[in-house]
């Protein structure tokens, strides 16, 4: 029988094919038009009492407008926290889907509007609930643990969520009690976790279809251009590219890596959308996109999430107008995925993470 690396047979793991739309040109907007509609929005937010919660790939103009307006840009781990803890009626979650269902589970009686619903993100599509509970029901003595990048019912089946900037801790704290883990959906980081933790693990055989695309051949020849650089590596990518990193972590950890080292050059190995959260924190220091081309390329990304991609502020602004485009969880899910999640923001709170 065909066995894959979480060595069960592949025909009982059934992983659909992803399809990738292709990226959203971001709007050309002149600076009179983006004043206009940022001035739009933040009045209606403001009359709403809404508060726009924004991912670092995002726009940077709508990552901006978040700032501006008393809203944050940030980490899935802070977005949740964030949304959870703020007061308004109204959650604006500028990223993909999971993380509107995140804010929605969190904070039941917000309401949670999202930009565009189609906004999806590979991993959460690659592990559908159904064929995920069917591989969990095989292992019933593993510690389910699921990157927060999957569907409301996904992290229903689980007993921890954990998001990149927190997935080490985590992991060292159940190898630390023995507990084998059953990882899902992204194997990258699950291999991460594991040799960094020497954790007892078994994988979904899921992939970020933008980290994947990071080439390590051409990595290796663009520090050879830029010896003094320092690598930055987001741990969604292969093994070969985290292999060559100076710093690897969530999207906060990396932005603090370029405000706080003290190296002048940095190579990064994440969406583009987070050079504009950089280039704000460290405007004296070059940034330089690690390389998607090169051999064995597809380049179906190069570097820039299709689905973050969807959000702009044209759609912020229509949604706002409108109250369309809302998250709905139902209760009984949602109570159920609360529990893996809260006992994430719990065990960042303990351990100050
Ligand atoms: P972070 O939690 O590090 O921001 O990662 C979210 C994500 O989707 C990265 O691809
Ligand atoms: Fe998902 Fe990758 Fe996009 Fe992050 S960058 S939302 S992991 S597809």
């Amino acid at each position: 029988m065909n066995k894959n690396t979480t060595g069960i047979n592949r025909a009982q793991l059934i992983i659909p094919t992803v399809t990738i739309p292709s990226h959203p040109q971001w709007p050309e907007l002149s600076d009179d038009e983006t004043i206009q509609l940022k001035t739009e929005i933040a009045v209606l937010l403001k009359e709403q009492n809404a508060v726009l919660v924004a991912h670092y790939y995002t726009d940077g103009r709508l990552q901006d407008l978040a700032d501006e307006t008393g809203g944050c840009v940030a980490d899935s781990l802070e977005m949740a926290r964030f949304g959870q803890q703020h007061p308004a009626e109204t959650l604006i979650v500028a990223g993909v889907r999971f993380m509107g269902e995140t804010a929605k589970i969190l904070s039941n009686d917000k309401r949670v509007l999202m930009p565009d619903l189609n906004a999806t993100c590979s991993l959460d599509v690659g592990c559908p609930s159904d064929a995920f509970s069917a591989f969990c029901d095989q292992y019933p003595d593993h510690t389910v643990v699921v990157y927060a990048n999957t569907s409301a019912e996904v992290k229903a089946r689980s007993d921890w969520v954990v998001t990149s900037g927190i997935a080490l801790p985590i992991a060292k704290h159940l190898a630390a009690k023995g507990e084998r883990i059953l990882w899902a959906p992204d194997k990258h980081l699950g291999g991460y976790v594991q040799r960094e933790t020497g954790a007892e693990m078994i994988f979904w055989p899921g992939s970020c279809i933008v980290h994947e695309e990071f080439r390590s051949i051409a990595l290796a020849r663009v520090r050879k251009l830029y010896p003094e650089a320092a690598v930055l590596v987001h741990p969604e990518s292969p093994e070969a590219v985290i292999a060559q990193a100076d710093v690897v972590g969530s999207t906060t950890a990396l932005i603090n890596a370029v405000r706080n080292m003290k190296q002048a050059t940095f190579i990064v190995a994440t969406d583009k959308g987070i050079f504009n959260k950089m280039r704000k924190v460290a405007p004296e220091k070059t940034l330089i996109e690690a390389p998607t081309e090169g051999e064995g390329a597809t380049c179906q990304s190069c570097a820039r999430c299709p689905w973050m991609g969807m959000n702009s502020l044209q759609n912020l602004l229509e949604v706002l107008k409108k109250g369309n485009n809302e998250i709905f969880v139902s209760g009984k899910l949602a109570e159920r995925a609360k529990i893996p999640i809260q006992r994430m923001l719990d065990f960042a709170f303990r351990e100050k993470y």
